[in-house]
């Protein structure tokens, strides 16, 4: 295959957009050691994904220009590398590709054997491939910060979470009604009905003066927000949580860092807490099984063909998807 090309969509430089991204014909890339090559059914897009075009993980990411964008694939395994025992040709999988190199958008893509889980028949490439960042980052926030057992087992609790009809959020929802609380949604007016049936079980439009200062229409007071909006200062949060209440700030900035650090030194028992994704394959696994079993549900905003990736770009750098934006070569 060392000569074979495919189809890729790619960036040379930081900034430009939509109109940074170009067509290209690349090699096929080969897996290393601990790696599988997947014929890519379905990719999806995070704001990750432009954030890093933009710069603002300089000087990290990308590793190198030109870089091929896109973390999360799903599909049908191609060949692996010699240390990887666990995967055979035609598998069907969804996997993250290393977040370092990306990949995503393009016919074929490498993925990390760390990061890559098999899928089972029912769950289709488009439905799985919104979980390993947004899926995960939701799974992540509730889990561990905010505590929430998604067996139902823990203690009730009230949570909030903004920007509920989001990648992240639409998945948070429906993960944290699997615990035992009681959560409370923000998003726009015109996807109010959706997140209900999604489980939420009240929810306010973030544009009107309720929605704005997060009230909850019950009078209750968080215990974890689940925080996937942008710009919402403290001073918002701070009266609505409960004695020990937390925010987890899934989008932090040197100003949150801060003010967690701050927190913690005063000992408030009120915490913002900054969450960064720490991707595990046990629990990409668990939100298949998830899916397999009709317990969570990806919802598409929209689909666009690899030859149109432009397109899917600029809808995810409008910051208006419901739910997730899928890619399919
Ligand atoms: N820490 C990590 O590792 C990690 C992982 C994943 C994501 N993130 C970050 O988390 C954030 C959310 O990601 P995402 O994939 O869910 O984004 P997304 O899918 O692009 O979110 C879009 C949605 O957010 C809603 N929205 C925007 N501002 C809102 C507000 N103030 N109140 C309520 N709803 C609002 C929009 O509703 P309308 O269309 O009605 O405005 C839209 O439905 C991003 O900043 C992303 O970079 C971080």
């Amino acid at each position: 295959m060392a000569n074979e090309i495919m189809h890729a969509v790619q960036y040379d430089s930081y900034g430009g957009g939509p109109s940074g991204l170009k067509h290209v014909e690349v090699p096929i890339p080969n897996p290393s050691k601990d790696e599988v090559l997947l014929k890519v059914e379905a990719a999806s897009l995070n704001p990750f994904d432009w954030k890093v075009q933009k710069g603002m993980l300089w000087p990290f990411l990308p590793s190198r220009f030109p870089n091929i964008p896109g973390t999360d694939v799903a599909g049908e395994v191609v060949r692996v590398g010699p240390g990887v025992k666990n995967f055979k040709a035609g598998d069907k999988v969804v996997a993250m590709v290393n977040p370092r190199n990306g990949g995503g958008l393009a016919e074929l893509a490498v993925t990390m054997k760390s990061l890559t889980v098999a899928r089972p028949p029912e769950v289709s490439a488009a439905t799985a491939v919104g979980l390993p960042v947004a899926g995960l980052t939701a799974h992540q926030a509730l889990v561990q910060p905010a505590g929430i057992k998604l067996d139902g087992s823990g203690q009730q609790a009230n949570i909030l979470i903004t920007a509920a009809s989001g990648g992240v959020g639409l998945y948070a929802v429906q993960l944290a009604k699997l615990g035992n609380t009681h959560v409370t949604a923000t998003c726009g007016a015109r996807n109010i009905e959706l997140v209900k049936s999604l489980g939420a079980d009240e929810v306010i439009d973030y544009k009107t003066p309720e929605g704005a200062a997060l009230k909850s229409p019950s009078g209750r007071k968080y215990d974890a927000v689940i925080h996937c909006a942008t710009g919402i200062p403290w001073s918002t949060f701070e009266p609505n949580l409960s004695a020990n209440g937390k925010v987890i700030d899934i989008t932090p900035t040197l100003g949150s860092v801060a003010s967690f650090a701050l927190k913690k030194l005063t000992f408030s028992k009120k915490q913002l807490v900054p969450l960064l994704l720490s991707p595990k394959a046990d629990n990409l696994d668990y939100l298949v099984k998830l899916v397999k079993e009709g317990k969570l549900k990806t919802i598409i905003d929209s689909k666009y063909p690899l030859a149109k990736a432009e397109d899917a770009w600029a809808k995810s750098m409008d910051g208006h998807a419901t739910g997730k934006i899928i890619v399919e070569p």
